[in-house]
């Protein structure tokens, strides 16, 4: 069984899940998007009429729902993989994603998920290269420009891109913040291609050392 991880982290719009994906994709691994797990917590709190800022009722649903990410997003069962990417969930998942209760039944998940591949896993997400697998093969940092994110977030807007990046980066349990050995790059400018062709070399460099 292989346990090798290329984690992957950065904020809003900086490519990690079209580069994440397409990594997967060529070296013939799994990928796991964890922000969809923490999008799918919140739409199930918002479909069962449950208080986002109510800590331990979130926790309890967190704990106890069943999430499943591929071949699209679904929890207990309702897919939300349209959802997921609405305008309310967008607002709502930042508090969601700053409760500790959530943070440690989805870091747990995580890690069960990736251990249960039997090749390789891409993972992307905030926390991953800090906190779910310090210890990655390889791990990534991806930013770009707030201009060119919100861009790529297309109707999202510049504000609530930047409203995220702040909840993500300034939040007490697992603020985004880059890992000190992570290979960094500004995607600003550059095609998926070319940023997928480098973490692909970077990752036959350590191998092969
Ligand atoms: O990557 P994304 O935009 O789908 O992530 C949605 C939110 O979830 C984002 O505001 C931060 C949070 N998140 C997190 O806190 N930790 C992760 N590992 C992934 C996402």
């Amino acid at each position: 069984m292989s346990h090798e991880i290329i984690a992957i982290d950065g904020p809003a719009g900086s490519g990690k899940s079209t580069v994440a994906r397409a990594v997967a994709d060529s070296l013939g691994w799994s990928f796991l998007d964890t922000g969809a797990m923490y999008r799918a917590v919140t739409c199930e709190a918002v479909f069962r009429g449950i208080d986002i800022n109510d800590q331990n009722a979130v926790g309890d649903l967190a704990r106890s729902a069943t999430i499943s990410t591929t071949p699209r997003v679904c929890v207990n069962g309702r897919d939300v993989e349209e959802e997921i990417r609405s305008e309310p969930i967008n607002v709502a998942v930042s508090v969601v994603a700053a409760n500790s209760q959530v943070r440690e039944s989805m870091v747990a998940r995580q890690r069960e998920m990736a251990n249960e591949q039997t090749r390789g896993t891409v993972v992307e997400g905030r926390d991953i290269t800090t906190v779910v697998f310090p210890n990655a093969t390889l791990k990534v940092y991806l930013t770009a420009s707030l201009e060119e994110r919100s861009r790529r977030r297309g109707e999202e807007g510049v504000e609530s891109v930047a409203r995220r990046d702040q909840a993500d980066f300034t939040r007490e349990t697992s603020p985004l913040r880059q890992a000190d050995d992570a290979l960094v790059l500004d995607t600003t400018g550059r095609s998926i291609e070319d940023v997928v062709g480098e973490i692909i070399q970077c990752l036959k460099n350590i191998t092969s050392s």
